[in-house]
């Protein structure tokens, strides 16, 4: 799961995600970075952590990493949040076997980054959770 900082949505997704994927006993490793190196070590922020923990998710434990290009070997599939992050993170690829990892997580739309907009993070973690539930049954069947 790749945004830009990984501070607010892919640390949601990451978090939901690999929540989804451990109640359904499924062995996916799930991780998360950000193209900017701004937050690198860093928890999520902490409103990420606050809407998250409403939920019943926790994601407070999670550090902030920085994109690699090594990254392409070490995951199937690399989702992204928005078009610049489906820029930044494809002008890392190599070829194009780590081209066709890279989706944008909600397909046709982004994922708005909530970070200037406190009233986001609620509809993002909506969006992030229903499209959680979307990705294990699509992966399930891949
Ligand atoms: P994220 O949100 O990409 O969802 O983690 C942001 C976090 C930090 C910044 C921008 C977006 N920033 O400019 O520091």
């Amino acid at each position: 799961m790749v945004c830009l900082g990984n501070i607010c949505r892919s640390p949601l997704a990451h978090g939901i995600l690999r929540q989804k994927v451990k109640d359904k006993q499924l062995n996916w490793v799930i991780e998360s970075a950000g193209t900017g190196d701004w937050h690198i070590g860093e928890a999520p922020d902490r409103r990420a952590i606050a809407v998250a923990k409403k939920y019943g998710v926790d994601i407070s434990a999670q550090r902030a990493r920085h994109f690699n290009p090594a990254f392409f070997q070490e995951y199937d599939y690399i989702f992204v949040m928005d078009r610049q992050n489906f820029a930044d993170v494809c002008a890392q690829a190599e070829n194009q076997e780590d081209l066709n990892k890279v989706r944008l997580f909600l397909n046709d739309d982004i994922v708005p980054d909530p970070y200037f907009d406190d009233q986001l993070f609620d509809p993002v973690f909506q969006m992030i959770n229903q499209r959680c539930e979307e990705v294990i049954a699509e992966l399930s069947l891949a």
